[in-house]
């Protein structure tokens, strides 16, 4: 069946039933087209907790992202396309692992990055996105009267947070990274630079020190997008150092620039696991628990707590 046959298909469904279908920037572009929202994990977030009002919540991102939803939704149904789409920098931590944290550095505020387990969210004091994680280090460290947290688990996020608000964010563990960012070199922004000179060059904090320090901007994916929207009258030309998908939104939305990925092959295979049959399929059987992301209540009560201080 034709991409546009399947989309038909999946909005008459949607139609029918009492489902938002929410998906993030790096959704394969013909998921993008049939969201209801398109966003970053913050923006997602946002859009779960105050705006879907539907039965059901189909999600298009990693499992971690469906996870806050369902947390943020306890009484509502959130399904997830391919139950097998997970961050691996989610990975890097455990709550185990935290607690240990914790215990080497009584007194510290824990701020867990999105991109983990609810498990490991349950162990925190309060959650951040790429999109506030300086304003999120700024409060807390004010709240406990404290010049350091403990932030986990990307080290280049925490690396960037520390470098723009001055507070020391000791990385939980040493090495998380998301490994489509971190493969961004310094030598391949020199390269990419060289062929497009004219170019503005917009990366996610995801990626090293090095390449932040050579672009015009860093932001998370929704502020990438809105810098180009608010730069498009005087720019043309746009080299972009995140997940491809974001790159495909961009030509899409706005006709006439130019935009070149920093280098090639920047795919998160993880987020790239949906698809628009496992969509269409969950419309047609919107009750089949497989799909179904489900936190286990305990966790889901501790985890809601950082989410909500976040989001508040
Ligand atoms: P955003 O916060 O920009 O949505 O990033 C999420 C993510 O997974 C980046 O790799
Ligand atoms: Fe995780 Fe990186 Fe994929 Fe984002 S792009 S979901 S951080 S692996």
């Amino acid at each position: 069946m034709s991409v546009k046959q399947l989309q038909v298909d999946i909005l008459n469904l949607k139609n029918q039933n009492d489902v938002t279908i929410l998906a993030h920037y790096y959704q394969p572009i013909e998921i993008q087209e049939i969201a209801d929202y398109v966003g970053d994990s913050l923006g997602l977030s946002r859009t779960a907790k105050e705006e879907v009002n539907t039965e059901y919540i189909i999600f298009a991102g990693v499992n971690f992202m469906a996870e806050t939803a369902s947390i943020l939704n306890q009484d509502k149904h959130v399904l997830i396309p391919n139950p097998e789409s997970c961050c691996p920098m989610a990975a890097y931590l455990t709550p185990e692992k935290v607690i240990k944290f914790k215990k080497e550095y009584p007194g510290l505020p824990v701020v867990m990055y999105v991109n983990s387990t609810a498990a490991v969210k349950a162990e925190s004091d309060i959650c951040c996105t790429s999109a506030n994680a300086v304003k999120i280090v700024e409060r807390i460290s004010r709240e406990y009267n404290v010049d350091s947290v403990l932030f986990g688990p990307d080290a280049n996020l925490a690396d960037y947070t520390e470098q723009i608000s001055g507070i020391k964010c000791l990385k939980m563990p040493e090495n998380g990274h998301c490994y489509v960012h971190s493969q961004i070199t310094i030598e391949d922004i020199k390269i990419v630079k060289k062929k497009y000179p004219n170019a503005k060059l917009i990366v996610h904090p995801e990626c090293i020190r090095g390449v932040r320090e050579l672009s015009d901007y860093v932001g998370s994916t929704t502020r990438m997008y809105n810098y180009v929207r608010d730069n498009s009258s005087t720019d043309n030309e746009f080299i972009i150092g995140t997940e491809v998908g974001l790159l495909e939104r961009l030509t899409q939305d706005f006709p006439g620039k130019n935009f070149y990925l920093a280098k090639d092959k920047l795919i998160c295979y993880n987020m790239k696991k949906h698809n628009l049959e496992l969509i269409k399929y969950i419309l047609e059987n919107l009750d089949d628990k497989a799909f179904e992301v489900k936190v286990p209540p305990e966790i889901a009560r501790r985890a809601l707590k950082p989410i909500e201080k976040m989001l508040d």
